[in-house]
């Protein structure tokens, strides 16, 4: 088994230690606030840790990575809020020659709704379609537009769809995400739609970049890597009844 830390022990913390051993991982250590972005640093702990996911909150990320670089320790950065200090990240990652994959979205399906949008954006980039832009999430998140439906707006821009998106947000009970986008002409509507059925893929995507970054060197982004580590084989003791 692999020893995993867990930086952030809150609904994807939890969700990542359930799912942890069928993707070959024994959690080892979990860190909350009190420790996470703490200003003294005690490295004991650390021994014998593999890699660490981090479902935390965005101002501790760089105090933590901060810390763990230099021990040689890679990452998964799954926490969002931290943009501010991306280079600060970025540089203690490749000072210390260490390995670092993040993501906003860590499920595999939004990655292919991402190019399925922008193969039909490109598609209608020089006709009279009308395009919009929707998600709906439960009630307690609190960013509106999601990070997803900003990127698939920003996706549509790069494919060459230059005229207006028109994108709304409600929030309600306990939905886990839906992204839609659609086209609209005189003559008909198209629409791609993403719905997460639960925080599952998220959890199964940073356990599988957990698995990928072992042993490798690079501040990777997960929408560069994806495509490969979902090419990966599962591990061997993966219970596919479990995998999402
Ligand atoms: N990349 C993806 O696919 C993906 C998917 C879902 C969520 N997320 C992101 O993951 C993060 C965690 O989400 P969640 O739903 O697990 O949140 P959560 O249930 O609220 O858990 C947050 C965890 O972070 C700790 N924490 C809270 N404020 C902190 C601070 N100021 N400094 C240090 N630690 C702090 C909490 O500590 P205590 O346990 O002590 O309260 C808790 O362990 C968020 O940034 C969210 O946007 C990403």
């Amino acid at each position: 088994m692999t020893r995993l830390a867990l930086l952030g022990y809150g609904k994807m913390g939890r969700l990542v230690e359930e799912r942890a051993r069928a993707h070959g991982f024994e959690v080892a250590l979990r860190w909350r606030s009190a420790e996470l972005g703490a200003a003294r640093f005690d490295p004991a702990p650390w021994r014998g840790i593999d890699v660490a996911i981090d479902f935390s909150a965005g101002p501790s990320v760089v105090t933590t990575v901060e810390q763990l670089a230099p021990l040689g320790v890679p990452l998964v950065v799954g926490t969002t809020g931290w943009s501010g200090d991306f280079e600060r990240v970025r540089a203690a990652i490749l000072g210390a020659q260490g390995g670092l994959v993040y993501g906003a979205n860590f499920s595999l399906g939004v990655q292919v709704f991402y190019r399925t949008v922008a193969a039909a954006a490109r598609l209608l980039a020089a006709t009279d379609y009308e395009a919009w832009a929707y998600e709906i999430h439960h009630q307690a998140k609190k960013d509106a537009p999601s990070g997803t439906l900003k990127e698939v707006v920003r996706v549509m821009s790069e494919a060459g769809f230059s005229r207006p998106v028109d994108v709304a947000s409600n929030r309600a009970g306990a939905i886990p995400g839906t992204h839609l986008v659609g086209f609209d002409s005189d003559a008909d509507t198209i629409r791609i739609e993403h719905i997460a059925r639960s925080r599952v893929g998220f959890a199964d995507g940073a356990l599988r970049a957990a698995r990928w970054v072992l042993g490798r060197q690079g501040f990777f982004a997960w929408q560069d890597v994806w495509e490969e580590i979902a090419a990966a084989p599962r591990h061997p003791s993966s219970d596919p009844s479990l995998e999402g």
